[in-house]
């Protein structure tokens, strides 16, 4: 089969699809002739004129004679007409593909034209064009970024499709493959949907005796709504009929969507409003991120890449409140969607984790306003509320989120999948859904290392019986996993109770009983028993401990700082980092403590202080499990060795938080020596470099603070996703006093993947 640049493309029809296609094939030389054909002669005149045809016919079997591709551009209800007519000029060489709007028509066209579509007939469908039409329309960019789907069949001719598909990339456009059915279901909801409804809400105010003053006044949303309905009729008319059933059923689900929200206005029923309305505006800010290149977890898929650059030197002084803690955030959303009546949380995180868990509830019916400047209203829906998801649960870099929604959707009567970005996707998962498994719930992780995707089978639970507490020795000290298992309890027979080697951090305890639930703790054993309910409260997040602590150590390590950090949640199962600190030499002084919502807090003031290398009792390790990134870069400026042992948790966190910060401080002239359950470091003086985040928001935030007492400016890379925990931390640490800088990379300066 042929190869770039051809001998002959052939055009049958040569309006802006086709003229533009031919634009491109002209600039960048891939072809010798192009021929075409038109039902208009003056078409074919201002083509020629052009230059981008060689000759044009009024025949379309003349002009496909002798081309190695033929490209269907004309309107899709002339396709069995026209593939008649060039049926004998074309050979079993000739590559045929279309342009057309619907694809189940022109394949049923060609079968009963051939009697079987040929092998070198490759259905195909740019989703690009414009309201304008016509050759001198046309341009050779405008397919540049869209999407184009090809539909090939069974029989399909592999080197036909790559060449068509080779023909689309030329034209700079991103090629997909599906199936034919699918293509027209998806085109029915996504592109002829809108067009009708663009016509008739034009048509239906056009009709309506005072138009003229109606179109005066329709403002910014009637033009916004409506731009497409200035399309072509007649191309409008053909692609209706021809993807009748797709379309009707697409139309069919929009009626009832409108029934609703008539019902809802009638009878004055906010609730359903606003659901509707904020899971559509939720749906919209994602789908913008999408186009945009990047997830609602916006740092997540952006292909440039963002680099933190930290001057040497400055000086903390000053107040400072760092976000809302996202453990307790996390558990906010979760608890309040399932309890009765609406939730008010303040203080949120509105980083990208927290919001991940906000979306997967709005994603299965729970109406949630909010997030607005740490402001957030859960209108709960009870322990039986939840609804099936429209689809899989993308819950981003979040592990608090799969592992305790693991919990909850194990209990639910339906089906449900969960996925993350490549980081979490690295994660275990199988030490949760080992204690679900014997609680009675089915559910699946992936590959040997039983990493996400998870596809919890709640329909199969339910049909057995539900769920079965238990009692459960926690292998490893994680309250995820703790929290994964309560939170299924709350829906099991009988009690469920937890055993931990460790304390581990108590949020989802504490919260349980702010919402009513009673949890009984003894010792290192927590229960409670299934069958309960959940009455909606408010909830003040207090700051993060954890990103308190990159300012802790900052202030420990500055020259002359003296920060104070306010309303810091000091619950005694995080408070690991103060201890280490202070263990170290740390000058910290925590001061008017009081007790929100069930959680401690204090304002914690922070001075300078000459620290030294200690041995880390093992028994802090999980009450500053997430702190120890920063806590190396305290270790590395401080005078002696720092041991730490007992925390090969470490090493599937995010990153292997072991051997990343290793690497990083090696780079910088720290010795510091990775062993399989944590890390030797001899305190030093930090150099520059460039360090490499690898994508963990934590390291990228231990790295900066690095800059304060380093020789020279440190380069971090990979630090989008800081948005996760800490979304304004370059704001916060500047105006602290730190000299550090964000800037972008784009993908084509990256030097490595
Ligand atoms: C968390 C528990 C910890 C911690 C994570 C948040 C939580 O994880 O590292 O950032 O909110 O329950 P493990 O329970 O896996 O140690």
């Amino acid at each position: 089969m042929s190869r770039w640049p051809l001998r002959q493309v052939a055009f049958v029809g040569f309006g802006l699809i086709g003229s533009s296609l031919a634009r491109c094939l002209r600039e960048k030389q891939l072809v010798e002739r192009i021929t075409a054909s038109s039902r208009s002669a003056a078409t074919l005149r201002t083509a020629k004129q052009l230059g981008l045809i060689d000759i044009g016919y009024s025949d379309a079997a003349d002009a496909v004679r002798g081309a190695d591709l033929v490209i269907l551009a004309m309107p899709v209800n002339a396709t069995e007409q026209v593939l008649r007519s060039i049926r004998p000029a074309v050979t079993a060489q000739t590559v045929i593909t279309d342009v057309g709007s619907t694809k189940g028509n022109v394949v049923a066209a060609a079968e009963r034209v051939w009697g079987r579509v040929p092998a070198g007939f490759v259905p195909g469908h740019p989703i690009a064009g414009s309201e304008q039409s016509g050759v001198l329309a046309g341009r050779s960019s405008l397919f540049a970024n869209h999407k184009v789907i090809l539909t090939p069949l069974p029989d399909t001719d592999p080197r036909a499709l790559a060449l068509v598909e080779s023909l689309w990339r030329h034209a700079d456009a991103d090629v997909l493959t599906m199936d034919v059915a699918r293509h027209d279901a998806v085109l029915a909801r996504t592109s002829h949907l809108p067009h009708l409804l663009a016509f008739s809400l034009v048509d239906t105010l056009a009709r309506e005796s005072q138009n003229l003053d109606i179109f005066r006044y329709a403002a910014g949303g009637f033009r916004d709504f409506t731009r497409i309905a200035a399309s072509d009729p007649l191309m409008w008319h053909d692609i209706f009929l021809a993807n009748r059933e797709a379309v009707l059923q697409a139309l069919g689900t929009f009626e009832a969507g409108t029934q609703t929200l008539r019902r809802a206005i009638e009878q004055g029923d906010s609730e359903t409003l606003l659901g509707i309305f904020t899971r559509a505006r939720a749906a919209r800010e994602h789908f913008t991120h999408m186009l945009a290149g990047t997830a609602y977890a916006k740092s997540m898929t952006s292909s440039n890449e963002l680099i933190f650059t930290v001057q040497p030197g400055g000086r903390l002084s000053g107040r400072a409140r760092v976000p809302g803690d996202k453990s307790i955030s996390h558990r906010s959303i979760m608890l309040g969607s399932l309890a009765n009546g609406v939730t008010e949380v303040s203080g949120f995180l509105e980083g990208e984790d927290a919001l991940a868990t906000l979306q997967a509830f709005r994603d299965m019916g729970v109406v949630i306003e909010g997030p607005d400047r740490g402001r957030v209203r859960v209108h709960g829906v009870g322990l039986r509320g939840l609804k099936a998801p429209p689809g899989a649960l993308y819950v981003g870099n979040s592990g608090t989120t799969m592992r305790l929604l693991s919990g909850i959707l194990s209990a639910q009567p339906f089906d449900t999948v969960m996925t993350g970005d490549a980081s979490l996707n690295k994660r275990p998962m199988e030490r949760i859904a080992k204690p679900l498994r014997l609680m009675g719930a089915e559910i699946q992780t992936t590959g040997e290392r039983g990493t996400p995707p998870v596809s919890v089978l709640g329909s199969v639970t339910a049909s057995r019986g539900g769920l079965k507490g238990i009692h459960y020795d926690l292998p490893i000290a994680s309250a995820q996993v703790k929290s994964g298992v309560l939170l299924a309890g709350l829906w099991a027979e009988g009690s469920t109770s937890v055993t931990e080697p460790a304390p581990t951090r108590d949020h989802t305890e504490r919260m349980l009983r702010g919402f009513g639930y009673d949890v009984q703790v003894d010792g290192a054993t927590v229960t409670i028993q299934g069958g309960g309910e959940l009455t909606a409260t408010s909830i003040d997040v207090p700051a993060d401990i954890s990103s308190a602590a990159f300012f802790m150590v900052a202030a420990s390590i500055a020259e002359d700082a003296d920060l104070t950090l306010e309303h810091v949640g000091i619950n005694p199962t995080r408070i690991g980092v103060i201890n280490i600190l202070r263990a170290m030499g740390g000058d910290l002084t925590v001061m008017n403590e009081r007790e929100i919502g069930g959680e401690p807090v204090a304002d914690i003031r922070i001075r300078s202080a000459r620290l030294k290398g200690i041995r880390i009792p093992e028994d802090q390790v999980p009450l500053a499990i997430d702190e120890f990134p920063a806590l190396f870069i305290a270790a590395a400026c401080a005078q002696g060795t720092t041991v730490l042992t007992g925390a090969e948790e470490l090493r599937v966190k995010e990153s292997d938080r072991i051997q990343v910060m290793a690497d990083g401080l090696h780079t910088l002239g720290i010795a510091a020596t990775p062993t399989p359950d944590g890390i030797i470091i001899e305190g030093g003086q930090l150099g520059q470099g460039e360090v490499i985040s690898h994508g963990d928001h934590r390291i990228a935030m231990s790295f900066s603070i690095a800059g304060l007492r380093a020789a020279g400016p440190i380069v971090i890379r990979d630090c989008a996703n800081v948005a996760t925990s800490f979304p304004d931390f370059i704001g916060l640490a500047s105006r602290c006093g730190l000299r550090i800088q964000a800037s972008e990379r784009s993908a084509s300066q990256q030097t490595d993947a």
